[in-house]
């Protein structure tokens, strides 16, 4: 993992070309892309709800090289570390009478998932190598840059149609089918849109996009790595997708998008309390990132941080996905003034939280996390940084 003044792509690029050269028989990858992995300002788990999300893309990155070969074979390396072994896979590319499937190790189920749904084709064989910046499992989107930046390689080698919409979707339907992971739209499309100087607000029912500038020097987005992952997350996440689709359909609509706190209350005893405050978490998220957009939007990042602190309580009590190490790294961040505002940030259950602070405070914030926080953390202080594209050689 990188430090918290990590070198943008150079680190994982160089990684890549030397294992690349060292596996492949000292050649140079004619090819090299990358794609972001992301953090997300406010708007948590209302992207399958058809609501708002406010991420911005880092410069934490998942870089691929390689080349084409003749013989329709494809091997992959990764060089990311907690990747589960073998770290080098051989398969033939896909064909309509042999698609490819799922299997060990789990890693290359990404990649698998996105070669079988690539919209341009047939895709040729190649070498390729992988590796990473964006930790593993830690809230930040490795999964939707691996997806993403094996798109882009593809990209390179039959070149499709160029819909970055469609090369969103096409990653999270990898997701769906290879992994078998029922998320939303965000990760995968922060990563293909992510713009620098810029957060974005999508609303996830038109993947409608506003670009919000987050340059001011003043103000820093302190990401902090609690480095603990409870292994709930894969079960809890599609538990959470149900319960909000009977909420919405007990209220009659087709997502809680369409929703409103007035017809949530008006049905409360039609619905169990579970999915009552997963509805209201849903419904009431939704609103926050609208605010919190137009908060940003104004300079107020007073306003911003308030939203920010609400946003963790209702993921905490209402939609239950936080855990006690994050409600801990929120509650000590908070504790210092020039801290604007602070939550957990992804799926939740660990991983990341997300701070908004003055830049003169950040290094005292970090100090006083590492005094106080039971466990090991790990900080990034990070910009907004650009989507997927092409490295140049
Ligand atoms: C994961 C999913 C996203 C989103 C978040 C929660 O990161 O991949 O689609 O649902 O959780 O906001």
């Amino acid at each position: 993992m990188y430090g918290e003044h990590w070198g943008a792509m150079s680190g994982p690029e160089e990684e890549a070309r030397r294992v690349y050269a060292e596996t492949f028989g000292g050649h140079e990858p004619q090819l090299a892309v990358f794609a972001p992995g992301r953090v997300n300002l406010i708007g948590e788990h209302t992207d399958y709800n058809g609501g708002f999300v406010l991420p911005m893309a880092l410069p934490l990155v998942t870089v691929i090289v390689g080349s084409p070969r003749k013989d329709g074979k494809i091997c992959i390396v990764t060089t990311a570390e907690g990747a589960d072994e073998p770290h080098k896979v051989e398969f033939e590319t896909p064909s309509v009478d042999r698609p490819l499937t799922t299997g060990a190790p789990k890693w290359a189920n990404y990649v698998k998932g996105v070669i079988q749904h690539y919209r341009a084709g047939p895709v040729p064989g190649f070498n390729a190598v992988i590796a990473t910046s964006v930790p593993l499992g830690g809230g930040l989107s490795s999964s939707a840059s691996l997806e993403v930046a094996s798109y882009t390689f593809l990209q390179q080698l039959c070149e499709d149609d160029g819909d970055l919409v469609q090369k969103a979707l096409t990653c999270q339907k990898a997701e769906h089918t290879f992994p078998g992971v029922p998320c939303g739209i965000m990760d995968q499309f922060i990563s293909v849109m992510g713009r620098e100087g810029h957060a974005l607000l999508i609303d996830c029912r038109s993947l409608e996009v506003k670009p919000l500038p987050l340059t001011d020097p003043k103000l820093s987005v302190l990401i902090t790595n609690s480095n603990v992952r409870h292994e709930l997350t894969g079960s809890e996440y599609s538990t959470r997708k149900k319960q909000c689709e009977e909420a919405a359909k007990a209220l009659g609509k087709e997502t809680l998008r369409d929703a409103s706190m007035e017809e949530l209350e008006a049905q409360k005893d039609h619905l169990n309390d579970v999915c009552y405050r997963r509805a209201r978490h849903v419904i009431t998220e939704i609103e926050r990132t609208s605010k919190a957009a137009k908060a940003l939007e104004n300079g107020d990042y007073r306003l911003f941080g308030k939203l920010m602190v609400e946003s963790h309580n209702s993921l905490r009590d209402d939609y239950e996905v936080s855990c006690p190490e994050l409600d801990e790294l929120v509650s000590i961040a908070m504790e210092i003034a020039g801290v604007y505002g602070s939550r957990m940030t992804g799926g939740g259950f660990g991983g990341c939280t997300v701070t908004l602070l003055e830049t003169s405070v950040a290094e005292r914030t970090k100090e006083q996390i590492k005094d106080k926080f039971r466990g090991s953390p790990s900080f990034y202080i990070t910009k907004p940084s650009t989507g997927s594209g092409v490295l140049s050689q």
